[in-house]
């Protein structure tokens, strides 16, 4: 599907962008993320994670993430759901001392498959899991990992979200598995578990959160992209961004257009590489600024919407 519909830079691999529904009264911004000449693809920010749509049990709100849905539809762009189960951005009702594990259970199959079930027909693919490691392969501790185990939950996700949407991809998504390493090697394993338990599975997200100077050689990440698409899955890099310490220098910008062309031509050389999603196009609207202390301008276009060198080199890359 991705490969049909998106004929973006590639004309074979979807280019997208995520996008946050307090940005889409920008309409210089929303006119450069709605030319499907450049984004063939969106996901919603934040509007369909957990805390979002099922703010308390069983009131599910939708407005946030419909919004995204219809900019899509509008643009004639794919949609990437994000997220049904994380550890983040879970709403605050959702703890092991209200619930037991049989609760629990019920909890999260109702929430994946009603959100999903929202948006059937429209998604190309869903992130069902978010961010199930640790950096050094452990799984993440929280409500879900704690109370049913990282197998059982990730299943009952899978399991509800194929049920609710039988047409979208379904993934598991998670940060520093770019290259071969611990946490690249536990979610290898996860796959190849689930794919022998006959558990639905279609995708492994790579975020991407990446620093300039500091990624992986197009080698070592088409090394292991292939180690994901050898399992019979597909891959997409899905909140690329690659962050400076501030300020930014000519050098800094220059290494920075290297990068990104390095991390889009290492999914261009990987056919079950199936597009590249900026985790928004602007600086003006990154989240590293607010979250990593000194750090920004990870984006291809600057706060003013302006293009960086980094534009050139994801256009080279393609
Ligand atoms: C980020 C959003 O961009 C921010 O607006 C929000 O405050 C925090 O979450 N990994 C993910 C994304 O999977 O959902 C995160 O998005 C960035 C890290």
């Amino acid at each position: 599907k991705a490969n049909t519909v998106a004929k973006t830079l590639g004309g074979k691999k979807y280019f997208g962008s995520a996008t946050d529904n307090p940005e889409l009264t920008d309409t210089a911004y929303v006119a450069t993320l709605s030319d499907n000449t450049l984004f063939g693809q969106i996901t919603p920010g934040n509007s369909m994670k957990w805390d979002a749509t099922e703010p308390s049990r069983g009131v599910f709100t939708f407005a946030g993430g419909d919004a995204v849905a219809a900019l899509a539809k509008k643009n004639g762009q794919l949609l990437r759901g994000h997220n049904c189960v994380w550890y983040n951005q879970l709403a605050s009702w959702v703890t092991a001392g209200n619930f037991n594990a049989t609760t629990l259970t019920s909890i999260l199959q109702t929430h994946c498959g009603t959100v999903v079930s929202h948006y059937a027909g429209q998604m190309y693919s869903w992130d069902v899991v978010n961010e199930p490691f640790n950096d050094d392969g452990t799984v993440r501790s929280f409500v879900f990992s704690d109370a049913l185990g990282l197998t059982s939950y990730v299943t009952t996700a899978l399991v509800a979200a194929r049920a609710a949407d039988p047409a979208a991809k379904l993934y598991i998504n998670d940060y520093n598995i770019d290259s071969a390493g611990a946490k690249a090697t536990a979610m290898l394993n996860l796959v190849k578990s689930l794919k022998t338990a006959g558990t639905p599975i279609d995708g492994v997200g790579i975020q991407g959160h990446l620093i300039v100077g500091e990624v992986p050689s197009k080698a070592a990440l088409i090394a292991n992209y292939q180690a994901f698409t050898a399992l019979g899955i597909e891959i997409a890099i899905t909140e690329l961004d690659i962050r400076m310490t501030l300020p930014e220098t000519p050098a800094l910008l220059a290494q920075q257009q290297t990068d990104y062309n390095t991390v889009i031509s290492a999914c261009k050389a990987v056919v079950g590489c199936v597009g590249v999603t900026i985790w928004d196009y602007t600086d003006k609207y990154s989240w590293i600024p607010g979250v990593f202390t000194g750090q920004g301008a990870a984006l291809p276009w600057d706060d003013n919407l302006v293009r960086k060198p980094a534009y050139d080199g994801i256009i080279a890359g393609f």
